[in-house]
């Protein structure tokens, strides 16, 4: 069973856009896919129940209490956690136990990458990253790739502790396929596809930690 945390100290990053995403990809390739909420604001079960009438379902459980893996399903077998804004190292801590990997999303802004290096020295820091245990990602998000400001964050993210595992464009194609409960891995246009393809990254990355 893959356990995989997205977090971020920054709100409005992309977790949950990230987390959804990433349990629709695992879902659309068969698995038996959890995502657990560890945000009050419930914008994860929120998006499980709305998905709940599509094929392709994904479990959603509560993830506010310590023990929050306790009602996994034995039969899982790819559960993504998504984390609330402001969460501090100490928290992400609790969780290193029970996930193979972490994911960062960091916006292409100076505001972003200033307010996440500490986070992601912090994260550095815990014990069980610095023994190699759990792998952390970092994840550029909003990506225009076409503008300055872009290249130059990507190249920023670069310096910091961790790989950047994959850079994800900004489009409203995930923000449409989040209200219906969907993912851009449940649409095939050939637009959609170039964004899928900006996932392989990812999820190569995350097979060689499993
Ligand atoms: N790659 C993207 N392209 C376009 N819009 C995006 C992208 N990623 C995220 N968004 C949008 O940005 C906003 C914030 O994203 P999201 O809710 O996933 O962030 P979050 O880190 O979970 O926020 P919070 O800290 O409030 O939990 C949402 O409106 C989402 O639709
Ligand atoms: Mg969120």
């Amino acid at each position: 069973m893959l356990k995989v945390l997205v977090a971020s100290s920054k709100g409005g990053a992309g977790k949950s856009t990230l987390a959804t995403n990433l349990a629709a990809y695992y879902a659309v390739e068969g698995k038996n896919t959890v995502l657990v909420d560890a945000d009050r604001q419930g914008s994860g079960l929120r998006w499980c129940q709305r998905r709940a009438q599509h094929a392709d379902a994904v479990l959603g459980l509560p993830g506010t209490r310590r023990d929050w893996d306790k009602p996994i399903p034995p039969d899982a077998q790819r559960v993504v956690v998504d984390s609330p804004a402001g969460i501090r190292p100490d928290e992400v801590e609790a969780y290193l136990d029970k996930v193979a990997a972490v994911l960062v999303p960091v916006l292409p802004s100076a505001i972003d990458l200033e307010a996440t290096e500490p986070f992601l020295n912090d994260l550095a820091g815990l014990g069980r990253v610095r023994r190699g245990k759990v792998a952390v990602g970092l994840v550029a998000n909003r990506l225009k790739p076409w503008t300055n400001a872009s290249q130059l964050a990507v190249e920023e993210m670069r310096r910091f502790p961790f790989p950047v595992v994959a850079q994800l464009r900004d489009t409203q194609g995930y923000v449409l396929a989040n209200a219906l409960g969907k993912s851009i891995f449940d649409y095939h246009s050939e637009l959609v596809r170039s964004h899928q393809q900006d996932w392989a990254s990812l999820v190569r990355w995350l097979k060689k930690h499993s």
